[in-house]
């Protein structure tokens, strides 16, 4: 339904009351429960199917609100400051006053920590007044959701409302920076780049080092179509539909172009519903045109790489 006064009014009833509801981030569209309550995270986990060795993320008003379940250092503060709200994911050890569910946490020491922009979910975040875990609003290993309709399409039936508030500008998922080490690290590429990071705080890459820890969820067969997908396509087989970027001289009968004019932000944005439209046209597979690796680049890249590796380790 239509986000507006009386439906975030009655999603905010529902989440008090250990109920699930999806709400619109300016990232992606997330899955969201009261995370201090542990029946209400499981019932996260159930309706994805997500592997219960994966923790969520918990989504906070503000840093005031952070700093009561987090023990936030210079670094964070910084990063805070920067970033906050916006598409910035915080991985911090866990305080003493920490509040949110075990089942969120998998266990773990530490607790990511994420201070959304988009007004429905900072409205939803005011309202509830507690923190709200929310992964993304899809199954398990599948594509994330950039649309109300995404999410009812996958999803409808186990959840008991959806917050539409239309689609979601950035459209790939937040930036996760782990500040439980030492240097910093970036586990998720986003919309906010290691090169802006790294404008506030020192920060390594984990793709560069062996021994710098990974997000756990990022071990896992991620945002998969169902559809084969075929990266840096210099040319498109007549059984495939193409992913475009920018111009160039590739075609095929169905086509999608992420960005007609190159814009990286423009692609990001596209990204998720463009590869939702090709999985659903009935093609065999879907040929990707080279994406630069720059930039929001990065990010889309990273993404369309678990896409494509999804067939090899099983969905
Ligand atoms: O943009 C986003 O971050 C969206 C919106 C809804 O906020 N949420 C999202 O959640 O992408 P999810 O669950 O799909 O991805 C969360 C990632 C997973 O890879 C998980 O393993 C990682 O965050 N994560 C959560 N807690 C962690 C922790 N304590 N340490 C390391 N990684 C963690
Ligand atoms: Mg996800």
């Amino acid at each position: 339904m239509a986000a507006t006064p009386e439906t975030i009014a009655r999603a905010t009833s529902i989440l008090r009351d250990g109920g699930l509801v999806a709400f619109p981030t300016e990232t992606v569209y997330g899955l969201g429960a009261d995370a201090t309550d542990d029946a209400a995270v499981a019932r996260i986990y159930e309706a994805k199917g997500r592997p219960r060795f994966n923790p969520l993320i918990a989504h906070v008003a503000d840093r005031a609100a952070a700093e009561r379940h987090a023990i936030f250092d210079d670094r964070a503060r910084a990063l805070a400051e920067a970033f906050w709200p916006g598409p910035l994911t915080l991985v911090l050890p866990k305080a003493p006053s920490c509040a949110i569910s075990a089942l969120a946490l998998c266990g773990l020491e530490t607790v990511a920590l994420r201070c959304p922009a988009a007004p429905i979910a900072r409205e939803l975040l005011a309202a509830v007044g507690r923190p709200i875990a929310a992964p993304s609003a899809n199954s398990s290993g599948r594509l994330s959701p950039t649309t109300a309709a995404h999410v009812a399409d996958d999803l409808g039936d186990k959840i008991d409302v959806i917050l539409d508030g239309g689609a979601c500008s950035v459209g790939v998922e937040s930036t996760i920076v782990d500040l439980s080490v030492t240097p910093a690290a970036l586990l998720r590429p986003g919309a906010i780049t290691r090169d802006d990071v790294a404008t506030v705080i020192d920060i390594v890459d984990p793709e560069s080092d062996a021994n710098a820890p990974k997000a756990p969820g990022q071990l896992l067969s991620h945002y998969a179509p169902r559809t084969p997908l075929r990266l840096d396509a210099v040319s498109v087989g007549t059984d495939e539909a193409l992913l475009a970027f920018g111009t160039n001289a590739l075609t095929a009968n169905v086509v999608r172009n992420l960005s007609p004019t190159g814009d990286l932000v423009e692609a990001a944005a596209n990204l998720f519903a463009m590869l939702h439209e090709l999985d659903t046209c009935g093609v065999g597979a879907i040929a990707v045109a080279p994406i630069p690796e720059h930039g929001l680049g990065t990010a889309i890249n990273d993404r369309l790489k678990r896409a494509a590796a999804s067939d090899e380790v099983g969905r």
